[in-house]
């Protein structure tokens, strides 16, 4: 198997542990291990405790699928299987498809969606998202356009990254009817899931409404903990989770031991994690939107629908390439253009999810332009602390 290197975690590797400001990190704010063990019921951090450092599970740890199946309404703790996210799609594309076999993806895509399966000898069409006054949409017809007698998988993210887009419930409905009918597998990468901006858009998971449905989803990204490495599928076709399971002996075998308790720590604090980060974004969301409208002469604005990163157009002079490099070596800010998600056009990527993204959308200032809030009477020179200081809340780490 020859794979392409994935152009975005490149960059990533390159740049985010050296760059001075995150503006295109597509996580919420991660919590500290002190933090996450303030939020522990006595049970869980018992289990913390007495942690043993022997290998674990290859499924994963019996309470935390127990705790994963919580998030569904009709799968079992033997419907999850634990993985690193990333992982998680590795084994689901080598467990599910055959050299010669074909997959339509949603795109623009994190690019393992698709890339593994090419890299297994597979055929793969694009479903590329619109873009139209109303925002991204997506059509449904295209997806029964691009279908072939080889189709065996249609992968979906919900929400979207990079764009914010997430369907309708009724175009939902119309993507699961066109899988069933030609008894297609369904991929849902729903790393963003619980983040969306209105919680009436919050969409079924794909395993609940499809027999062939396979839902992809972990902590790194709504939960805000990338750093436990800890995902899952989750799926009612047992014989696929068990050959993923096969799989899964040449990769990583098991999840890493304390990675299994602080998940299992997390999962039990749900309600505050999400909350706490969904009010980070719904923050940065203010400050991002306040900031394209007085930049409309060098921005448009694209409205996202849930998730933790928006897809906006650079209109000013020059390429998107050359304006995420001008903010990096002048700014020192990192974004990530569209051409790292296969994108055309000049988008780019913004993260939502940080408590460090107005300061970050500040160094922009400079190099767009004064900046000037209040609405169409400008009252004078931005006062940056002032604003940032309120858009960012009071906040701190959600506590019992
Ligand atoms: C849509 C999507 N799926 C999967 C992943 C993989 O998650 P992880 O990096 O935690 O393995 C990411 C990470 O950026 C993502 O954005």
């Amino acid at each position: 198997m020859r794979i392409e290197p994935f152009k975005l975690e490149r960059f990533f590797a390159r740049h985010e542990f050296t760059a001075k400001h995150l503006l295109s990190a597509s996580d919420c704010e991660t919590l500290s291990l002190p933090e996450l063990l303030d939020l522990a019921t006595p049970e869980s951090f018992a289990l913390w405790n007495h942690l043993s450092l022997s290998y674990t599970e290859s499924q994963g740890h019996p309470l935390l699928r127990a705790e994963v199946a919580r998030l569904y309404q009709s799968v079992s703790p033997d419907d999850i299987l634990i993985a690193a996210p990333e992982e998680a799609i590795f084994l689901l594309i080598l467990a599910l498809l055959e050299p010669g076999d074909h997959a339509v993806v949603l795109t623009p895509a994190y690019q393992s969606l698709y890339q593994v399966a090419l890299g297994a000898g597979c055929a793969v069409t694009r479903l590329d998202l619109s873009l139209e006054t109303q925002g991204w949409r997506l059509d449904p017809d295209l997806l029964q356009r691009s279908l072939t007698p080889r189709t065996r998988l249609v992968v979906v993210n919900f929400p979207h990254n990079p764009t914010g887009f997430m369907p309708s419930h009724q175009e939902f409905d119309t993507l699961v009817r066109i899988a069933r009918q030609r008894g297609l597998y369904l991929l849902g990468d729903e790393m963003y899931r619980f983040l969306e901006h209105d919680p009436a858009h919050r969409l079924p998971a794909v395993c609940d409404v499809y027999e062939k449905g396979i839902s992809l989803s972990g902590l790194s990204k709504s939960f805000g903990l990338p750093g436990l490495r800890l995902g899952w599928l989750a799926t009612r076709d047992a014989s696929l989770l068990s050959r993923c399971q096969e799989i899964k002996d040449y990769t990583t075998i098991c999840l890493s031991a304390p990675s299994e308790i602080l998940g299992i720590i997390a999962l039990r604090a749900r309600d505050a994690i999400l909350e706490r980060n969904r009010s980070i974004v719904a923050d940065n969301l203010a400050v991002a939107q306040r900031f394209f409208a007085e930049h409309s002469d060098r921005f448009t604005w694209i409205q996202p629908r849930g998730g933790s990163v928006a897809f906006p157009v650079w209109t000013g002079n020059g390429s998107v390439d050359d304006f995420c490099q001008r903010m990096l070596d002048e700014r020192g800010v990192l974004i990530v253009p569209g051409s790292l998600v296969d994108s055309p056009g000049n988008h780019f990527r913004i993260g939502l999810g940080r408590r460090s993204v107005p300061p970050a959308l500040e160094k922009c200032v400079s190099l767009v332009g004064p900046l000037y809030f209040g609405g169409s009477e400008k009252k004078g020179p931005y006062q940056a602390d002032a604003f940032f200081t309120r858009a960012i809340g009071a906040g701190g780490p959600a506590r019992r």
